[in-house]
């Protein structure tokens, strides 16, 4: 067993008496399913590893899920915890007593979380109350930003882990001021840009541009689901009239998120000025390959994503990121991100200074390489390995 040191007896038994290493992986919301899917590939050659997926059901309709499970290669969840929507306290209390059990009944010596949604904070605060050790990929990224739910989610997961997987040498600095002991910290790289290059060929394969009525290079791409970007009419307005004004000038596609499609449809008149817009091409959610496809050949990218920043600064595609702060400073430093605000007045002149050919093209950070997952794997191993399963 290969627990936290601390005064129980957590779960991880059953590898103390076989000689297998239990990893209990978890999936829970869209952002998830690329960090994950590597790791697991990786841990699937090594023969003594047992691995189980633990899906929380953060998110759940076909396109925000499962076409990520088909696009990425990823195995069915060997369990479905079901959480849904709900206020922050609903989702997160109903994962915490679905997990518990999973947990339990597995006896995983380490749960690997990743990133920061509501599903990753919750599985790392069972498992750490269960005594069993906590991975989280993606860890140390900071806003600065206490207003961000994932801004809490990122602090708590990470004071809870006793394996901490950075992407960006930032990182490693923001958990040192924050005391974390750098023994646990391990600069693996950025594994969504194992997905990505994993999934670019198929991805060129893609028929999205078809299907959607423009052409390879010719049109800008747009998303946005932050709630302080979205929940607030107010907000949610001032960015449809900046992509309004850009889809004026370039074709902008923008595929809705649920939570932004639920805003519009509150809202007639929103809905109306969206709907209206010349050029603005509204999409339901798009599945990864495609939505990689439509990043690859985009002109320019405006998000308030955090994934989008890393995946565009990986592929040298200019993005414009609508918020004012940014966890994935790396991405403005080194690569291709400018981060311009939230006020037409100052994302409208950014992204005709693009079209025009004044974007950023940046380079790729230090270990974004496509071989973070390996390293993971191998830190995860030894880890077992050093704790005598
Ligand atoms: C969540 C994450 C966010 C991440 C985003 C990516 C948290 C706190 N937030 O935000 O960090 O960037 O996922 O997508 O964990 N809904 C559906 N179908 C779904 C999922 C959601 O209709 O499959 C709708 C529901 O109305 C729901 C709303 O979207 O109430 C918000 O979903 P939720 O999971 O709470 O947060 P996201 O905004 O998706």
């Amino acid at each position: 067993m290969c627990s936290t040191g601390q005064n129980f007896a957590g779960p991880g038994r059953r590898g103390h008496l076989t000689g297998v290493m239990n990893f209990l992986h978890v999936v829970g919301a869209r952002p998830n399913f690329m960090k994950v899917a590597p790791v697991l590939a990786q841990l699937r050659k090594d023969p003594r590893v047992r691995q189980v997926l633990v899906h929380t059901g953060q998110h759940y309709d076909p396109r925000m899920s499962d076409v990520f499970f088909q696009d990425l290669g990823m195995p069915a969840p060997d369990a479905h915890l079901g959480a849904g929507s709900g206020s922050h306290a609903q989702q997160t209390a109903k994962i915490l007593v679905e997990v518990e059990p999973v947990i339990l009944r597995e006896e995983p010596d380490v749960v690997v979380v990743a990133g920061d949604v509501n599903s990753t904070m919750a599985v790392a605060l069972v498992a750490a109350k269960l005594g069993v050790a906590v991975a989280h990929i993606e860890a140390g990224l900071r806003s600065w930003d206490w207003r961000m739910p994932e801004e809490v989610n990122r602090v708590l997961t990470d004071r809870m882990s006793e394996l901490l997987f950075t992407p960006s040498r930032d990182a490693d600095q923001n958990l040192a001021k924050e005391g974390i002991d750098p023994n646990r910290v391990h600069f693996v790289g950025n594994v969504m840009i194992d997905s990505l290059h994993a999934a670019l060929p198929r991805a060129r394969e893609s028929r999205i541009h078809e299907q959607l009525g423009v052409r390879k290079g010719e049109y800008a791409l747009a998303t946005l689901h932050r709630p302080s970007n979205v929940d607030e009419p107010a907000a949610l307005e001032r960015l449809l009239v900046a992509l309004a004004e850009v889809s004026g000038r370039i074709p902008v596609v923008f595929p809705v998120h649920p939570r932004t499609r639920a805003r519009l449809s509150l809202d007639a008149t929103l809905r109306a000025k969206a709907e209206s817009a010349r050029g603005l091409k509204l999409a339901d959610p798009i599945g990864y390959l495609d939505f990689l496809a439509l990043t690859a050949n985009a002109r320019l990218v405006m998000t308030d994503s955090g994934g989008i920043q890393e995946e565009t600064t990986a592929l040298g595609v200019p993005c414009l990121t609508v918020r004012h702060n940014t966890e994935r400073p790396v991405t403005v430093e080194v690569g291709s991100n400018t981060l311009v605000g939230t006020d037409p007045a100052q994302v409208v002149p950014a992204a005709v200074a693009v079209l025009e050919g004044r974007g950023k093209k940046g380079r790729v950070p230090d270990l974004w390489d496509g071989r973070a997952a390996e390293r993971i794997a191998h830190i995860l191993v030894r880890f077992c390995e050093e704790r005598g399963r």
